[in-house]
């Protein structure tokens, strides 16, 4: 593999406030440099026996492959980054007030995140994380650090070679700078194309696709606000016996008994079920009770889940 050095991309001449001298070192020096070792690194790492190399030699040709790499990357958006005037687009005005409540905290939060980095070095991120479906200020105190299956649309290089030449020790200057040289249409464009990115696959039971779920969240929503709720563990037997544990206020009921236990529910109001993790025990329980006439669903991330989001447990003895 050999990575190909990218152009520069903003025309460095149109920048306001950021000498020639500046950029130019930046590109050659810091960016060429880091394309030149992950070009270095990945030929010896063609070239090695992983079987037989020892494991701090692959650790730290891995380790400087992703630091190499990241730098690449983050460099070409950083160019990319800049080359405009500063005023937001409408698209990311609507963008940054849904994330970040006005462009001005969005603004605000960004240069503060450059100004605490100044004297150290790293890099502030805009970034888009598929998962969740926004926008964050992403902090990194090293080329390696990066939200996993996220994309940058905007980066800020805060180590100091980014302005030492032109602002001295002064980086908070150098922030407002970079700030008035956003190029915000292309980071629009960037942003639409990282906002097409699927999130991460939720899990499909595809034999229980029409049972209806309720996340823990809204269970415990319901139970917050006082709304009517029949809420009911149905571990197997085996499994309680086993956690010795049971969520705070909840009844547990024997799963293959259902068919015993329901008279005791009202058909009035909303039944939810579930099991250890949140598969077929649950799902199985809330068919048998809606098919019986109940309003049930099966809460999709069981006992655990409940317990994860640090939800009260008691012993159950
Ligand atoms: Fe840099």
């Amino acid at each position: 593999m050999r990575y190909q050095l990218k152009q520069i991309y903003c025309r460095p001449w149109t920048l306001s406030g950021l000498s020639l001298k500046l950029i130019e070192s930046h590109y050659e020096n810091n960016y060429g440099g880091a394309l030149r070792r992950l070009n270095a690194i990945a030929e010896q790492l063609e070239t090695l026996d992983f079987a037989t190399t020892p494991p701090y030699v692959i650790n730290s040709l891995k380790r400087e492959e992703l630091t190499a790499l990241n730098s690449t990357l983050l460099h070409e958006l950083y160019f990319a980054s800049m080359g405009g005037e500063g005023r937001v687009t409408d698209a990311m005005s609507q963008a940054l007030m849904r994330d970040f409540g006005s462009v001005q905290r969005w603004r605000t939060q960004f240069s503060a995140m450059g100004y605490a980095l100044g004297g150290g070095s790293g890099w502030v991120l805009l970034t888009w994380v598929p998962r969740d479906g926004r926008l964050i200020n992403q902090y990194a105190s090293e080329h390696g650090q990066a939200i996993a299956g996220a994309v940058p649309v905007l980066a800020l290089d805060m180590y100091e070679h980014a302005y030492h030449i032109d602002f001295g020790a002064n980086a908070s200057a150098y922030v407002d700078t970079f700030l008035r040289n956003i190029d915000w249409k292309a980071v629009e464009g960037r942003y639409e194309d990282a906002s097409k990115v699927a999130p991460p696959r939720p899990l499909v039971q595809q034999e229980f696709a029409d049972v209806p779920g309720v996340d823990v969240e809204d269970v415990r929503a319901m139970l917050a606000e006082g709304k009517p709720l029949q809420l009911i563990d149905t571990r197997p037997k085996h499994f309680v016996s086993r956690q010795q544990d049971i969520a705070e206020g909840v009844i547990w009921r024997d799963p293959e008994r259902v068919g015993e236990w329901m008279s005791e529910l009202s058909k009035e109001q909303p039944v939810v079920v579930y099991c250890a993790y949140g598969f077929h025990i649950g799902c199985r329980t809330a068919i048998a009770l809606r098919d019986a006439g109940f309003d049930a669903r099966y809460m999709k991330v069981g006992h655990s889940g409940w317990k994860a989001v640090g939800a009260p447990v008691r012993l159950n003895r």
